[in-house]
């Protein structure tokens, strides 16, 4: 489900009119609903029932304390990739020791912080990777809880720029190269204890295939390693893809689940019938790290239309929101469906660019869409934002960051200010 609908004409969050929104706290305004990020939750980890698990959620996706405050409450994990996400995780109440630390270049500060707040384990890229934080932890004293990533050559067929399992990328160590790692690991780097094996393929896979695949493919390597070296976890990783298109007619999770078999590449229920019978026996705690799944369709921008501008060859429809608040469609050619706050009464539909007030050819949320008319001075929403949105806004421009609200219910609370143009320069000497 999605907590995304029109009642009376106008789009409502949960119980929320998101026009009284975005009259009383400005555009752009990300908003997101807090039932549909627990619901997304609660399926998933139900979904993995049949198997000891943890869903350590990936706070790259939505970073916003309250957001994790209300998975930290559900009892999530959380997967990390920087020290100041750890900082956020706790500071929303966290617990470190449900915490896995990724990414290829880890700092000793951040490797510092980690070992002090005893996280559950790093998951490490490279050998050279393994053997500094061996050194950092020896200094310390301590000894590090880890997992090194694999990569085990699996194709996601996803963006090119959010693939990560294949040999060509930067992430993880080859699969052939795993166990001699481990052999090398246990006789010479006495402060890493080697809890765990790791791999994560790419994200907003939209098909199950390459998750069996990688599943069944490194599924001999882990029952080696907890052979050989008493590894208790296997991370599979995040990765699950969303809905973008129709994300609002069809209540994405719900429309998807009752998709007939053949028209759903890949749902939750999907997942956990395919990936439990293969991971159930193996005697380990399986570890998953969603973003986008859990809080991609909970979200949306709400922006206004300035202007209406007919070009030669296009007409453009010029909102407020620019693509250094939401950079998915410059980046990726993401898909964000475009929904008037005032549901049209016409079905006249025109073809138009939306396009943002920043001065890149590439600042556009859409090209030759047929949307409703859309006049200046309306309000649309754009869908499926509340993943790799906020998260990716920056001050390009000199743009102060939009703020965010989270809705409960018929209860809305800004839970980030927007910034002022003192913010900017906070900082600049
Ligand atoms: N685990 C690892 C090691 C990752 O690198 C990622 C995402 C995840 C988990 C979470 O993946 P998810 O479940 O959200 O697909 N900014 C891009 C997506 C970048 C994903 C980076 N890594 C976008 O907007 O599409």
């Amino acid at each position: 489900m999605h907590g995304f609908s029109y009642k009376n004409a106008s789009l409502f969050c949960e119980d929320v009119e998101l026009a009284t929104l975005a009259d009383e706290y400005g555009t752009p305004l990300y908003v997101y609903s807090a039932a549909t990020i627990l619901d997304h939750y609660r399926r998933l980890d139900a979904a993995l029932a049949g198997v000891e698990h943890e869903v350590a959620y990936a706070v790259k996706a939505n970073s916003n304390l309250s957001v994790l405050r209300l998975l930290a409450n559900e009892g999530a994990g959380f997967d990390i990739v920087s020290g100041g996400e750890l900082f956020r995780v706790i500071k929303a109440g966290g617990d470190p020791a449900h915490c896995t630390f990724a990414g290829v270049g880890k700092t000793r500060e951040e490797i510092v912080y980690a070992l002090e707040q005893g996280i559950y384990s790093f998951n490490v890229e490279s050998e050279e990777e393994l053997r500094y934080l061996n050194q950092v932890a020896g200094e310390l004293g301590m000894i590090a809880p880890t997992a090194v990533r694999v990569n085990p050559n699996v194709d996601a067929h996803t963006h090119k720029y959010i693939s990560t399992g294949k040999s060509e990328n930067k992430f993880g160590v080859d699969f052939e190269s795993i166990s001699g790692l481990y052999e090398r690991a246990a006789a010479e780097l006495p402060n890493i204890r080697l809890r765990g094996l790791q791999m994560h393929i790419g994200s907003q896979l939209t098909s199950i295939a390459p998750f069996i695949e990688a599943v069944e493919k490194v599924t001999p390597l882990v029952k080696h390693l907890k052979e050989r070296h008493g590894i208790e976890f296997w991370s599979i990783g995040g990765g699950i893809g969303i809905i973008y298109k129709e994300s609002l007619e069809s209540g994405a999770l719900d429309w998807w689940e009752n998709q007939a078999e053949q028209d759903r590449p890949l749902t939750i229920d999907r997942y956990g019938k395919e990936l439990v019978p293969r991971l159930k026996d193996l005697g380990l705690k399986i570890l998953l790290e969603p973003g986008r799944l859990i809080v991609g369709n909970a979200g949306v921008l709400l922006t206004r239309c300035l202007y209406e501008k007919k070009g030669a060859a296009k007409t453009f429809k010029i909102v407020d929101a620019g693509m250094n608040d939401l950079i998915r469609p410059a980046l990726y050619e993401g898909h964000h469906e475009i929904a008037p706050l005032k549901q049209p009464e016409s079905d006249v539909r025109v073809a138009v660019d939306v396009v943002g007030p920043i001065c890149e050819s590439g600042d556009f949320f859409c090209q030759n869409r047929e949307l409703p008319e859309i006049q200046a001075g309306d309000f649309i929403a754009l869908m499926s934002a509340g993943a790799y949105g906020f998260a990716m806004a920056s001050n390009y421009n000199s743009r102060p960051l939009p703020a965010e609200i989270l809705v409960e219910g018929k209860t809305a609370t800004v839970i980030r200010k927007r910034q002022t143009q003192d913010d900017l320069i906070a900082g600049e000497l």
